[in-house]
């Protein structure tokens, strides 16, 4: 595990030893911005660390609503709903939409988040091979009784894919499914606006796509968000005990994250100059011979059969000053996952040295051949 001593960016502190930093989800670099910062410091001054209290109760604040309305301007919808993590996201979700549907299909990486979130009272939750919709058509054809609900990550947290939402939409017109997109990784990574993966794939206007989303990644700050129409916010308000009964997103929280939404929608160099440094990343680890998941996401793993290898090419990468960390995390891949992940704000010099040093270690290593990919 890495122990930093220092802010999260580009470059990152460990035993105060500054390394070039690859990993996180800071896709926007905002974690550090000045501008978040200044809007959290001022609203600790005016309001304190926390409303202690829950939304419904005395835990609604100003800024909470404020910023419900700038994220709903953000996605283009009616309304939106702020809450304590996007981790409690899928949970809340799936409560709100409770009696829309009585069987899930899940892929089968998909986040803790989701498998967890899901209500007790679903007994019917269908596995569907990872990002294959010829085995999930295969399952809703033969599970075709009650009313399907498909959930996916937009953006797979360790592998870096996009789940193939336009192939599942089809399918959920086909079988009269309705759809929960997890777009923790690509809320401001994906699509013009930054709006995701219904975005991405041109969808915005499909009425049975849900979202999930959290500020704690691209955004920089923390806390989770659902954005859709008033029917389905006010059941969210309405129903969901977790959101019901748990305490209020804490206002620097709630400031920093609409000083970083109005980034997000006024900023669009932002996603421009991450999308140019993920390229370079990716062209250039498939060049250099690795094999990679990732085509056009900021989340670049390198995947091996070992779990030395990828320990030893973490070690490898740090000698030369370059955090890239081996992840241990809940979704069961079955693989050891060196996960890069790069931002708006690494520099062009830095991306050169990332992979100058992924060269000398697979020109040295490259015969051992037990990488993954599909
Ligand atoms: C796919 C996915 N969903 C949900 C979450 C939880 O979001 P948060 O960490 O903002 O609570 C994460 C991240 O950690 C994630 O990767």
């Amino acid at each position: 595990m890495i122990v930093s001593n220092s802010a999260v960016s580009n470059y990152i502190c460990l035993h105060d030893k500054v390394y070039s930093f690859f990993g996180g989800n800071n896709y926007l670099g905002l974690a550090d911005n000045p501008l978040l910062k200044r809007a959290a410091i001022n609203s600790i001054e005016k309001y304190g660390l926390n409303f202690a209290a829950a939304r419904q109760t005395t835990g609604t604040s100003e800024i909470h609503t404020e910023l419900e309305k700038l994220l709903a301007t953000f996605k283009n919808k009616e309304d939106a709903v702020v809450f304590g993590s996007g981790y409690m996201g899928n949970r809340i979700l799936l409560t709100a939409l409770g009696g829309n549907y009585s069987s899930v299909f899940m892929d089968e990486f998909s986040h803790s988040s989701i498998k967890e979130g899901i209500p007790s009272d679903i007994s019917e939750i269908l596995v569907y091979n990872h990002c294959d919709p010829d085995h999930l058509e295969g399952l809703l054809k033969a599970n075709n009784k009650g009313k399907p609900l498909i959930i996916t990550d937009g953006v797979f947290s360790l592998t870096g894919e996009i789940a193939p939402l336009d192939k599942i939409h089809a399918l959920s017109e086909k079988y009269g499914a309705i759809i929960v997109v997890d777009d923790a990784h690509s809320t401001g990574v994906l699509g013009k606006n930054g709006r995701g993966t219904p975005e991405h794939f041109n969808l915005e206007s499909a009425t049975n796509i849900y979202q999930t989303e959290t500020m704690s990644k691209a955004g920089g700050v923390y806390g989770g968000f659902i954005a859709g129409d008033r029917e389905l916010t006010g059941k969210i308000r309405e129903k969901s005990s977790t959101y019901l009964a748990s305490t209020s997103l804490p206002p620097p929280l709630v400031s920093a994250s609409a000083a970083s939404v109005t980034i997000m929608m006024q900023h669009t160099e932002l996603r421009t100059s991450l999308h140019r440094n993920l390229k370079m990343i990716i062209d250039g680890v498939r060049k250099l011979g690795y094999l990679t998941f990732s085509r056009e996401t900021p989340i670049i793993p390198l995947c091996f059969k070992l779990k030395e290898t990828a320990e030893e090419l973490s070690e490898f990468l740090k000698e030369h000053g370059i955090i890239v960390p081996f992840i241990i995390y809940p979704v069961n891949t079955g693989m050891y996952v060196l996960r890069i992940t790069v931002s708006s704000v690494h520099t062009l010099e830095q991306i050169g040295e990332l992979l100058a040093v992924l060269g000398i270690w697979i020109n040295d290593n490259g015969s051992r051949n037990d990488q993954i990919c599909c």
